[in-house]
């Protein structure tokens, strides 16, 4: 079985600068899109350590809310929810178009913070529905990655071993909580960076999806 995390793994995040840009101006888009981010996933984390979960279409509105604050810049609810729905509208990454048909003999499935509306909108919208044989949400285990409990959802909901898990995540900290957990790795290095320093390495590492086509062993 192959697991894949959706934004930014399948996903390409870039993709929503452009509503960023049409609501907010070209110049501060790149920007206001890095701090969202950040401040969304900061707050996925701490409401998970703080026992306080909530889906993550609202911990993005609020990360929204806060990065619109602190930037100083001022919309009204209706650009708000513009801004929020294109989570909804990704567009997939070429190399994840490629790679899923051809691993059709695997059972293909995203396992994402993203809450259940969120990914079934984001699968409609990325043309990707007939290449995936199910979605999880962390939704159903009321924490996020990289909680042990977000990576058991693929034991208790699929029946899948452990160790027959390949999970697959161009998100280093994502890749830090699935290898603790004893997936077995596959991390997407789309950026080029350096592997973050939390105690594990991934089982492979890969520069796009399209390199795990011929990993053989899977
Ligand atoms: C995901 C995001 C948070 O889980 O990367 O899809």
């Amino acid at each position: 079985m192959v697991v894949f995390d959706a934004y930014g793994t399948l996903w390409n995040i870039q993709g929503i600068e452009e509503a960023v840009a049409a609501v907010l101006g070209r110049t501060r888009s790149a920007s206001v899109l890095e701090l969202w981010r950040k401040k969304q996933l900061e707050y996925a984390w701490l409401r998970t350590l703080m026992d306080r979960y909530e889906p993550f279409r609202e911990v993005t509105r609020d990360a929204l809310s806060y990065t619109l604050k602190v930037s100083g810049l001022q919309v009204t609810e209706e650009e708000q929810t513009h801004l929020l729905d294109a989570w909804n509208h990704p567009a997939p990454f070429p190399d994840a178009s490629w790679l899923l048909p051809r691993l059709s003999s695997q059972q293909r499935i995203i396992l994402s913070n993203g809450d259940a509306a969120m990914l079934e909108a984001g699968l409609r919208h990325s043309g990707l529905q007939n290449q995936l044989d199910g979605i999880l949400s962390v939704d159903l285990a009321g924490r996020y990655k990289p909680h042990p409990a977000a990576y058991r959802l693929v034991l208790e909901q699929l029946g899948a071993a452990r160790e027959d898990v390949v999970f697959v995540s161009s998100n280093g900290w994502d890749i830090a909580g699935a290898s603790h957990f004893g997936f077995r790795t596959i991390w997407v290095n789309r950026g080029r960076g350096p592997i973050e320093e939390l105690s594990v390495k991934p089982w492979k590492t890969v520069s796009s999806l399209s390199d795990i086509a011929s990993i053989g062993e899977m």
